[in-house]
């Protein structure tokens, strides 16, 4: 008994020595200590002994048990720190390796420009408003002085939702729900940016597009603070060298009116292609709030008056970083984005 006891320690001991991974390991747990194990059958045989001899051979046998489970554990733990350790070198990571390029977000070209716009405007103490893209037919043109009939709808006719609602062909709505909301209020000063949306589509018109609205109403002003304003904003925006000039136009809306334009920015002036020869380009309209829409929007033209002026920004962003062809800004391109 005392043979077979220390032999087959002997054997369990080679046999732990040579295992390689843990499953292995704990199958010869089971095999030597579990409850048919080949150590747990031999302790049940003590019984048998004569009592001098169980007292020796128990005490031994009790022995060979907590060496071969202390062996075990130990073999143990030593596997699992071998599988960390080989974890840990396949998934090691090399930091020297170069990162990947990490592309940086900017703010888009027009969004840009609207915000340059409406700093320049915030500085000479104009509000910022709002109207809806969805507009009703009375405030994108009746309220505005064009008729159901007038022919000047013609240049703007637009995407209509029903009979009296469409997509505003202009930000000018918003002048006359503007002074609604502030009649008999002096003065009142915005700048109105904004979606609007036309029934055109080239390389120079989009059928959404967007404007900057501006509307000074107070009493005695005149033309003559209209050109100082807009004098002041074009330089800002294209330079201090930049000129302007004003050329009689109509609007519904406005009496008189006219459009501005500045000096071309590609050529100074002298003639190129991109302002055919002529040495100016248009920017935008503008003119005397005609009385009849101060009317509507609840201001009384015999006590005052006002000037207003429409942009269009893509127009804006194109003259000013050299761009020729207006659904750039709409095809999110970032090798085109990128560069502005
Ligand atoms: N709303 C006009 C347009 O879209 C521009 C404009 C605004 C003209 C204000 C005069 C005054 O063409």
């Amino acid at each position: 008994m005392l043979k077979k006891l220390e032999h087959l320690e002997g054997a369990i001991q080679e046999k732990i020595d040579g295992i390689k991974d843990l499953a292995s390991l704990n199958d010869l747990r089971v095999k030597v200590l579990g409850r048919k194990g080949e150590i747990t059958l031999l302790l049940k045989e003590i019984k048998h002994l004569t009592p001098e001899e169980r007292v020796h051979t128990g005490r031994l046998a009790n022995e060979i048990k907590t060496n071969l489970e202390k062996l075990l554990e130990v073999k143990k733990q030593d596997l699992e720190q071998e599988e960390i350790n080989i974890r840990l070198l396949e998934e090691k990571i090399d930091i020297t390796l170069p990162g990947l390029p990490y592309i940086n977000g900017r703010k888009h070209p027009l969004t840009r420009i609207t915000e340059e716009i409406k700093e320049i405007f915030l500085a000479m103490s104009f509000s910022i408003a709002e109207g809806p893209e969805i507009e009703w037919d009375y405030y994108n043109f009746e309220a505005l002085n064009v008729p159901k009939d007038h022919p000047a709808r013609d240049m703007q006719d637009t995407l209509y939702i029903s009979e009296d609602i469409l997509l505003r062909t202009h930000t000018s709505p918003v002048q006359v729900r503007m002074m609604e909301k502030t009649a008999p209020q002096l003065p009142l000063k915005i700048i109105v940016p904004g979606r609007v949306y036309r029934r055109d589509d080239d390389a120079t018109h989009s059928p959404m597009f967007h404007q900057v609205e501006g509307l000074l109403i107070d009493e005695h002003i005149n033309f003559g603070h209209l050109k100082s304003m807009l004098l002041h904003f074009a330089q800002h925006v294209f330079g201090e060298e930049v000129k302007v000039r004003y050329r009689p136009s109509f609007f519904p809306f406005t009496e008189p009116s006219a459009e501005m334009d500045i000096s071309c920015v590609n050529c100074k002036g002298s003639g190129c292609r991109v302002c055919s020869q002529t040495g100016w380009l248009e920017i935008l309209g503008a003119g005397m709030v005609h009385p009849q829409v101060l009317e509507y929007g609840g201001y009384d033209p015999k006590k005052v008056n006002g000037f207003a002026f429409g942009m269009g920004i893509e127009r804006i962003a194109m003259l000013k970083y050299g761009i020729n062809d207006l659904r750039l800004f709409f095809d999110n391109d970032h090798r085109f984005l990128a560069q502005i």
